[in-house]
């Protein structure tokens, strides 16, 4: 395989294991690219790229622009609360008015769920989900898989807990897709009210205790408590969530074995994991962020590869 089945990145659920396999063998060559004295190549010289940011990122943004630049194309930034979007414009509208200045492709987070599949029906350009609400984060969920294939040399047979915020997440669920297609067996942990009600029809196991989750697991990837999504109290206090689903070093030692840990970031340390964790051998955080300029280069280079001019 060649060439995606897809002419947009709108979630891990819309792409095929042969897909995911062709992503990551091409973000293969970008890391080898971003790791010479020049990294740079001339790839999406002719291509014009819009990063639309309706909502904060610090590791997405950057990301993106970085593996924009890298791949020589030429990058325009917006950010709603300096744009027009104050003004009452429409998102369709707003977009238009960008791709009327040639752009051929827009990359989007939306606080809105299902945001980047709308907008992919109505304007004349690639589309990138950088994350939607709720819904799906999927260069994210590339990313994580992509690491955790870097370290354990297999997503397959491998065992993911996806431990904190599940219901909150764009990312526990479009890493649900990306490694059940890779192969892997998923397990979620939190409390029974960060847990959402549908996560059985998603085939994979769920868990309230994070020791048995740990105990079970070759990854734990510990989310983000996301106190910006919830409107009302889903556990007494913080402390209390601590107590029973951060990770600490002693939890970790207990287990007499070894576990990759993984985070997407933003962490909020001594609440999901403690410091001592995060900046430990166990953890691959920063590899992950590494990983994303590569991965997000071989998805955009993937999408560009049949606009025609
Ligand atoms: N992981 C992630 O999406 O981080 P940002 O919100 O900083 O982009």
């Amino acid at each position: 395989m060649s060439k995606l089945s897809v002419n947009h990145l709108l979630g891990i659920k819309y792409l095929q294991p042969e897909d995911i396999h062709l992503i990551f063998s091409t973000a293969d060559n970008f890391k080898e690219v971003i790791n010479r004295p020049i990294k740079k190549v001339p790839s999406l010289r002719d291509i014009t790229i819009a990063n639309l940011f309706f909502e904060n990122s610090t590791r997405t943004r950057l990301s993106f622009e970085l593996a924009e630049k890298r791949l020589s194309a030429d990058v325009v930034n917006f950010s709603a609360s300096s744009s027009s979007v104050s003004k009452g414009e429409t998102l369709v509208d707003t977009v238009n008015n960008i791709l009327a200045m040639k752009v051929d492709m827009v990359v989007m987070r939306h606080p809105n769920p299902g945001a980047g599949v709308f907008l992919s029906k109505k304007v004349n350009a690639r589309i990138v989900n950088a994350g939607d609400g709720a819904h799906e984060h999927p260069t994210q969920a590339l990313l994580d898989a992509y690491s955790i294939r870097e370290k354990l040399g297999d997503v397959k047979g491998k065992k993911v807990a996806i431990v904190g915020d599940i219901l909150h997440s764009r990312v526990a669920l479009s890493n649900i897709f990306c490694l059940q297609k890779l192969g892997a067996e998923v397990m979620v942990c939190g409390p029974t009210t960060l847990i959402p009600k549908y996560i059985n029809a998603l085939g994979v196991k769920v868990e309230h205790n994070l020791r048995k989750a740990l105990e079970w697991c070759d990854v734990a990837n510990m989310l983000r408590i996301q106190l910006e999504r919830q409107e009302i109290k889903y556990f007494p206090s913080l402390r209390e969530y601590t107590l029973q689903f951060g990770l600490s070093m002693p939890l970790l030692n207990s287990l007499n074995k070894e576990i990759t840990i993984m985070h997407p970031g933003p962490i909020n340390r001594g609440v999901e994991i403690t410091s001592e964790i995060a900046d430990s051998e166990h953890a691959i955080i920063l590899n992950q962020v590494e990983n994303g300029v590569a991965i997000r280069m071989a998805v955009l280079y993937l999408l560009a590869a049949n606009i025609k001019h």
